[in-house]
This record gives structure tokens, C-alpha cells and sequence, in this order.
């Protein structure tokens, strides 16, 4: 019976000695627990009558102890505390609470996103590469030739007093850098922001981005171009998407087409972003031409590949209807706040 008593105080004794705490409330529950009027050594107070009376002294020492223990420890835990107190006493907890605004992707991260997964599903890797290019790599390598308008001042950023470097003109640089580092099989497509010394407009804008592909392997198609191109159309435009292929030109691909899909003429709209057809284009493509492999060290006996070269901007102006490209690049939050809900 005794030693139980002893046992008690002697836990309580530890408890005192254990706690710590970081709140006013914690605190006044542990003054009401050991000091307050019903404090819980006070039931042991009153058990002194009944230890047996040898042993009753002991007991009288330890419960008195661990009182004024409880005591000090009261005192260090308030001063620990006052710092936090101070705080507390400057929070006005009536005061309206601050709105949380909740962040939102930018469309054109958006759309890209929707790009990298659907080429992740049947196995494109992602390869990024920089915006600030040489010559050989977004131009020579890509059998762009010497007097080819696009290496114009006119139309390229080229770095102050250098006609070797320059903001690339389109991510088909990202292909050589690839090429020229790995054997086949390539297959991968890169995400960038490309440049071109272009008036903006409504329709177009000095930079943007776009994403490349590329696929390089023994025995690649034309064919393979075509059902992987369809297969993209399809997933970001609907199973039933139409699209055609247009006979085109690009130094970098031979034979080279541009890829448009059905938009339809249903209003007014659609008749002036298809310019009346009802068709839209949303890339270039064609077979990797193998000077370009060969400058890129690739044996063009042995391998062939595929490229394309798609817009960023088009693609999210005709998901999201946006009806000017400047919209995409000025930053203002009543625009971007649209797309909260977007993933
Ligand atoms: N680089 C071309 C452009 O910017 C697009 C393209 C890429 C075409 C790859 C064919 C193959 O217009």
C-alpha cells in the first residue's frame, strides 16, 4: 500500500522533471494539474495518515518536495515561455485572414506537358539543349547553306560583334547536338524556346517555343512518320481528328512535308485562323536528310530517321481559343489567372 504511494509521487516526480512544453494553454493545464485547487498531489497530501508511521516522515519529505518542485518548475517553464507569450499577445485573432491565391501553369506549360507525355507513352525521351547556339549547329550541320534567307540578319538574332553565335533559330539545332554525341537508336524529342527577328503581332511573336522529335534507327519510314504524327494528332485533338500532309521544304529532311489538322468552319472564327480552308498547320516534318546525318557522324547507309518541328504557341492558342500569341508572353494575371483550374 505504502510503496504504491511512494510509487506515485515518485512518477509524478518524474513527469514534472520530463516536461516540456510550447504553448500558454499547456502551460496553464500544468498549473492547474499541480498547483491549481484540485491539484492531483493533494489527494496524496491527505494519504499521509494512512503510511505506516515509520515510513511517514520519508513520505511527508518527498511529497513536499516534489510540490516545491512543481513550483520551480512552473516558474522556468513561464520564463521560457514569455518570449512566445509576447507574440501571442500581438495576434489579433479577429482580423480577417489573409486570402491564399492559388498558383496556376502558365498555357504554354500546359500544352507542353500534354507534348511530353504523349511522345513518354510510346517511348520519346526528353532532351533539352541550349538557346544560345553556333552556327554549326542550328545552320551548317542542318544543311542550311550559306546564302539560305534564314541565316539572314534579318531574320537571326546573332550575338553583338559574332556571326558565330546566335539565339537559335528553331530546336532542329538540338538534333545535332544529339546526333553528334549518340548512336542510334535516337529517339527523342526537346522542348525549347526558339528565336527569329520577326515583327510581333497578333500571330507572331520574336520568340517562342517548340518542340522537336526526332528518330533515327535502321529502317525508319516515312511510314513510321506518318502513324506516329497521327497518333499524336490523335491524343491531343481527339480519335477523330483528321489530318493531311502537305508536300513542303526544309533543308534538314528530304522528302519534307507540313502536317495540318482539321479544324473545321463553324463560325466566323474558324473561318479567319483557317484562313477559309478549315485546315490548320501545326508542323514540319520530313525524312532526316542524310547529309545530315553524315555531318552529324552518322552512317546514312545504315540508318534513317524522321524529324519534325511542332509550335508550342499555335497549339495552346487553338486548345485554349486564345486569339492573340501576346497574351502568352506579358505576364498579366488576369490572363494567367484563367488557367487555375487547368492542369
Ligand atoms: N525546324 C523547322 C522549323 O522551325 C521545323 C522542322 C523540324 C521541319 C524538323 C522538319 C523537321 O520550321
Amino acid at each position: 500500500m505504502s510503496n504504491s504511494l511512494f510509487d506515485q509521487v515518485q512518477s509524478i516526480q518524474q513527469d514534472i522533471a520530463n516536461t516540456s512544453l510550447d504553448n500558454l494553454e499547456a502551460l496553464e493545464a500544468f498549473r492547474i494539474k499541480l498547483l491549481g485547487s484540485k491539484n492531483i498531489l493533494k489527494p496524496l497530501f491527505a494519504e499521509i495518515r494512512n503510511i505506516e508511521p515509520a515510513r511517514r516522515k520519508e513520505f511527508g519529505l518527498l511529497i513536499n518536495e516534489v510540490k516545491s518542485q512543481a513550483e520551480e518548475k512552473y516558474q522556468a517553464l513561464q520564463k521560457e515561455l514569455a518570449g512566445v507569450q509576447q507574440d501571442q499577445h500581438t495576434i489579433d485573432v479577429t482580423a480577417p485572414g489573409e486570402p491564399v491565391y492559388p498558383g496556376a501553369r502558365h498555357p504554354i506549360a500546359i500544352t507542353l506537358n500534354r507534348i511530353i507525355e504523349i511522345f513518354a507513352k510510346i517511348g520519346f525521351n526528353v532532351a533539352y539543349d541550349r538557346e544560345i547556339e553556333d552556327d554549326w549547329h542550328n545552320f551548317t550541320s542542318m544543311n542550311t547553306p550559306e546564302d539560305h534567307p534564314a541565316r539572314d540578319m534579318q531574320d537571326t538574332f546573332y550575338l553583338k560583334d559574332s556571326s558565330q553565335y546566335l539565339l537559335r533559330t528553331h530546336t532542329s539545332s538540338v538534333q545535332s547536338r544529339v546526333m553528334t554525341k549518340t548512336q542510334p537508336p535516337i529517339r527523342i524529342i526537346a522542348p525549347g524556346r526558339v528565336f527569329r527577328n520577326e515583327t510581333i503581332s497578333a500571330r507572331s511573336h520574336c520568340q517562342f517555343h517548340q518542340v522537336e522529335g526526332l528518330y533515327v534507327d535502321k529502317g525508319v519510314s516515312f511510314k513510321d512518320m506518318k502513324q506516329t504524327l497521327y497518333y499524336y494528332a490523335q491524343e491531343q485533338y481527339g480519335k477523330d481528328v483528321k489530318i493531311r500532309l502537305r508536300p513542303s521544304f526544309f533543308p534538314f529532311t528530304e522528302p519534307s512535308a507540313e502536317m495540318d489538322v482539321y479544324w473545321g468552319l463553324n463560325n466566323e472564327h474558324d473561318y479567319r485562323i483557317t484562313k477559309g480552308t478549315g485546315w490548320l498547320e501545326i508542323l514540319g516534318c520530313g525524312m532526316v536528310d542524310p547529309n545530315v546525318l553524315e555531318s552529324c557522324g552518322i552512317d546514312s547507309e545504315k540508318y534513317t530517321g524522321f524529324a519534325f518541328g511542332m509550335g508550342i504557341e499555335r497549339q495552346a492558342m487553338l486548345k485554349y481559343k486564345i486569339s492573340d500569341i501576346r497574351y502568352l508572353f506579358e505576364n498579366d494575371v488576369r490572363f494567367l489567372n484563367q488557367f487555375t483550374s487547368a492542369l
